[in-house]
This record gives C-alpha cells, structure tokens and sequence, in this order.
C-alpha cells in the first residue's frame, strides 16, 4: 500500500514528492464530463486533484442527506484514481468558494442563536451529521486504507474571519473519531496574522498558503512562521489564483498567461501547489456565492470560468498550454481533449403569467406578518408575498423593511417597482386605485454572502423581514407563495401571456443542430433563470458580463428539448438563439476593476 508523510517535505513511499494538484469542483462540471475534466488535468501534467465538498450541497435540509448523481463524490474520487490521480478533499463546513453562504446550509439560519465557524455547542452539533455522513464515505478512499486520498483540510481561510483555536482542535478531533488517518491541514493567507489566527501548526496540523503571485516571497513568509513555531513543514500553495471570478455588471477579469506562466515557473521549483481553479465550470441552480464591499453586497454570476486553465466547459486554454510546457519538465503530459459545440434557435411555444400558475407551482400560506423564506423551510429562489390594502387616494408611500435582494411590486398584478440595494433603504410613492387594491412583492435571493464579515449577518436571511409599510403602518394578512422554482414541470400546456405583467415563464421548443455543448444567448433577454428539461441552468442577467448560459451536452436528449424561462424585467422574443461559443455583455460600469488580493 502507497504511504504517504508529512515531514518537512511530502514523502509519497518515502520519496520526496512534488504535488501538482488543479481544483475542480465535482459539483460545477456535469458528472457525465467528470473523466474529460480529470483527464485533461492530468494531460497537463498534475498528479493530483483537489476539491471542496460543499455542506449544503449534501444536506441541503437538515437532516437529509443525498450523495446521488451529481454528488456522488465516491464516483468522482474513483475516477481520478482510474487515471492514476492522487486526490485532496476540503470538506469543511465552510468552503468560501464563491458558493451559495460559503457552502453553509440555508438552514442553519433557522438558529438565530447560532453562532458560526465557532466553539458554540449548537453548531458543532449540527457540523457533526455531516461530518459523520461525509466522513465515512471518504473514509475507505484515503491512501492509509489504499485509496487515492492524499490529504483533507480542517477549515477555510479560518485566519480571515476567526481565531478561535479550539474550533480548529474540535473539528480535528471530529474528523479524527470518524476514521480519518491522512494529514491534515488549513489554509490561510500567507501573512503572519492570518497564519497566527487561522493554522495549527503547534498541534503538528500543516498549513498550506493561498496566493496568486510573489511566489518566492509568499514561501518565506510562511517559513518564517513555522521557524518561529519551530516546525518544520513543506511548501504548498492550496491556492494559486490563476485567475478570478466574476460578478454583476463589472468588466471580466482575465490575467495575462504570460504573467502567469512566470509565477507558476517560480512557483513550482520552489514547492507543491494547486492551481485554484485548474477548471472553473458552473454555478448551476441557485448556487452561486455573493461578495461584499462594506454592507452591499455583491452577488457573483453563472459562469464560474475563473479565466482558469480549462474554459468553463473544459477546453484547454493558453494558459493550459504554457502551464503543460512548464510542468513537463516535472511529470508526463499527453495532448488534452476538446469537446464539439454547437448552435441552434429556440420558437417560444407559450408564455404564462406568473399569477395564473401560482397555485400549481405553490402552495399559499397564511401569516400575519410577512416572514423570511428560510421560516417556510425555503432556501432558494423566489418568495411572493401578497396582501390587500384600502386606499383613499391615487397614491401612496410604501416602505419595505428589510427586503432581500431584488424586489419587484406589482400592484392589481401590474409591475409598478423594481427595487435593489440602495433602493431598499428608503420608501418610493406607488399609484394605486382608490378603494382595495391587490399588492404582490415578489422577492429575489440572488445567492448568500459565502466570504467575510457578513456570513454572519441578518441580510442572509431573504425576503422581507420584517414588513410592508403602507402610509404610516404596516400592512397585515398576507398570502405567501415560496417558489424555489423546484417543481417547474407542473405548469400546464393551456396558459395565457399578458405583456403588461412581468414575472412570466417563457417556453420554448429547442432546435439544435445536434446533440452537443452549447450556449444559450441572454444578450436579449432581462433577468431571470433558465430550466433545460426541467434542469436549473442558473440565474442570466442582461447587466454583463456574461451573456450566455452554458448548456452541457447531457442535459441535451435527441429530438425533443423543452426550456423555460422565468424572466422577471422584460418581455422575451418569439425566437432565442443557441451559440457555438460564449457571448459577453459590455458592462456600464468599466471602471478599471483591480484585481484584489484577497476575496471580497
Ligand atoms: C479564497 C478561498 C477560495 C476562493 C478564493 C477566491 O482563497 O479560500 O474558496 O473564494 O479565495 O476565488
């Protein structure tokens, strides 16, 4: 049986070894395209693959677990072996990642009390199923018991939010009582205070560096810690940021491959690393993370390409060719895979309002006062809240309280307001009839904060909070609809579309020119979420920079392709077009966006 050690260098059957790793996240690439992803990792010269394994993705209500399908981690670790790929699993109950809360269950919201990422008894006791149910899974596949797992991380970046030692020693303990008998480690910044409040190296736990440039620099940095310590452990960045991810209505960020070769050369003759990401894919369904700047936030987009080294759906890149020049000098490469795209046009079938198939894809709950949508065991999607009020004039004041994240009014099933982040914060005038008037708020969760200081934050919770204000009080007796968009294939064939009200699902009839990948063109269309034969393709928005959806070939069946669009801001074209390649949006804002340093 392989061995594996961690002394002062990575000892694999005690050989000096190099890890050249590539993170690729199982649960953003469609598991039929798993082995193309891997094989193309190792084609490049990796001997290794890291992922993180999201908690929300495995428990995404408490207490159910599902491990099928798209995350069967399992299967995607055994593959990586089949190709003689070693494997490193971040299991931690956070994972930041640019995923929905960080990778925390929507559900832990329902513990006001909770305190997160900490020693606080009530979520550790809620880290533990998950831990056990994830850990025994992993457990037969850990190169101590013959399979490819080299290593396993303790938590996240834990120097960049907390410093709370024993949190660290009571998810090392956890891990350890479920079998796990590979190194451990954390992952931090690679400057002193972000290694002091996050890594456990006095308890012999090695800790790991993320940085994109300054390679040499960022190693001494990290030396000069475990000198001090007085350990001694080797070198690896877990994450160099090849590139970066994306967010609404900024310019794309690329890093230059010729940059990027040159510190990957340094990089590499002086230690391990894995490339973050080597392939990006997709942030399907409503997964996508959201940053934040001060108190607004940031949601991130779709697409999830990283301008990595593989293309979102898995095409090598420039960098891809120089990083395979570079990392043949230290292992075997093989020419990589590239798949066939595609393109063809959709012809809208039906369109239907949203008010006329509340009832098939919701059912109504009464409550005094609005609440959020985690209180109706809702995490994701959509939230509608509907009341009726009196009013004596042709107009009136509104005022929303705590209201997350994108809102739309309608009043008598007409779209009147459109609010978003500052918009929120103060009250707006509605016209209304005189005498009873039908008001509907329909509430957007555009992805949870998954990095900084509002993890922990009441604006996490989505849909309204607290309560509609109408002149001077607020308004009670509401209907509320939750829509997780979960259930789409419940709207009927024999709807009527009214363009003067927005929130419609658009249904189209696919026509491609054959069964491949493919991107849906969204240059046209508002904002909203797009469903492939019932398949949540995630969320578009016509602000950029991103403006296309891709599609994945095994969501594609020959002949007959059905897709549904839930547009919310405008009205969609009879015909919709299919691409062989991505589109992008020239943002508004093309302010020279900085690459930061750290996430924000
Ligand atoms: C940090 C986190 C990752 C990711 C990157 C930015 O390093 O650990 O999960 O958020 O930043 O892409």
């Amino acid at each position: 049986m392989t061995t594996f050690n961690v002394t002062s260098e990575f000892l694999l059957d005690n050989e000096p070894f190099k890890i050249i790793s590539g993170a690729l996240h199982y649960f953003r690439v469609h598991p039929d395209y798993w082995e193309h992803s891997l094989y193309n990792l190792k084609a490049m010269g990796c001997n290794t693959v890291e992922t993180y394994i999201p908690w929300n993705l495995h428990e995404p209500k408490e207490g159910e677990f599902d491990f099928s399908e798209g995350r069967d981690i399992n299967k995607f670790i055994t593959l990586a072996e089949e190709l003689g790929l070693y494997v490193i699993v971040r299991p931690s109950p956070f994972i930041c990642a640019e995923w929905e809360f960080g990778g925390l269950p929507g559900w832990l919201l329902n513990y006001p009390d909770m305190i997160y990422r900490t020693t606080d008894s009530l979520f550790l006791e809620k880290v533990a199923p998950f831990y056990h149910e994830i850990l025994k899974r992993l457990k037969p596949q850990q190169v101590t018991e013959g399979g490819p797992i080299l290593m396993l991380q303790v938590e996240n970046e834990y120097g960049s939010y907390g410093n709370e030692k024993e949190y660290l020693r009571s998810l090392v303990k956890m891990i350890k009582d479920e079998g796990i008998t590979v190194p451990l480690f954390t992952s931090d910044g690679s400057w002193d205070e972000t290694l002091r409040a996050g890594s456990l190296v006095e308890d012999g736990i090695l800790a790991t560096g993320n940085f994109g440039s300054k390679a040499a620099e960022n190693f001494s940095n990290m030396q000069a810690y475990f000198d001090e310590k007085n350990v001694e452990m080797p070198m690896m960045c877990m994450e160099f940021w090849d590139g970066w991810f994306n967010r609404y209505n900024e310019p794309i960020i690329r890093r230059s491959p010729q940059e990027f070769a040159e510190v990957l050369e340094e990089m590499v003759s002086l230690g391990s690393l894995n490339f973050y990401m080597f392939q990006g894919g997709t942030n399907f369904g409503f997964m996508n993370g959201c940053s934040s700047r001060g108190l607004k936030r940031l949601p991130q987009v779709t697409s999830y390409d990283y301008d990595a080294l593989l293309t979102e759906w898995g095409d090598p890149t420039e960098k891809y060719k120089l990083a395979q020049a570079i990392l043949s000098k230290y292992s075997p490469v093989s020419e990589p895979r590239v798949l066939g795209k595609t393109s063809g046009s959709g012809q809208l079938t039906k369109a239907t309002n949203l008010f006329d198939v509340l009832d098939k894809i919701s059912t109504p709950q009464h409550v005094m006062y609005p609440k959020t949508m985690e209180a109706f065991d809702q995490y994701y999607g959509y939230i509608l809240y509907r009341t009726t009020v009196y009013s004596a004039k042709k107009e009136q004041r509104g005022l929303l309280m705590g209201a997350q994240d994108r809102v739309h009014i309608f009043v008598n099933q007409k779209l009147v307001k459109t609010l978003y982040q500052e918009e929120l914060l103060t009250d707006f005038m509605l016209d209304m009839e005189i005498g009873d008037n039908q008001i509907d708020i329909l509430v957007e969760n555009m992805g949870r904060v998954n990095y900084g200081p509002l993890l922990q934050s009441e604006g996490q919770r989505k849909g309204i909070q607290r309560g509609f204000m109408m002149d001077i009080h607020f308004e009670s007796d509401w209907t509320v609809y939750t829509l997780p968009l979960d259930n789409i294939e419940k709207l009927s064939n024999d709807a009527s579309c009214d363009g003067e009200k927005a929130g419609h699902f658009y249904h189209y009839d696919v026509m491609l020119n054959e069964v491949a990948d493919t991107f849906l063109d969204i240059t046209e269309f508002g904002k909203g979420v797009a469903f492939l034969n019932g398949v949540n393709l995630g969320r578009y928005w016509n602000v950029g920079p991103i403006g296309y959806l891709y599609i994945p070939a095994p969501l594609l069946r020959e002949g007959d392709n059905k897709l549904v669009i839930f547009e919310t801001e405008k009205e969609l074209p009879q015909t919709i077009s299919f691409k062989d390649h991505p589109v992008y949006i020239e943002t508004e804002n093309q302010d020279n966006f900085k690459k930061p340093t750290a996430p924000i």
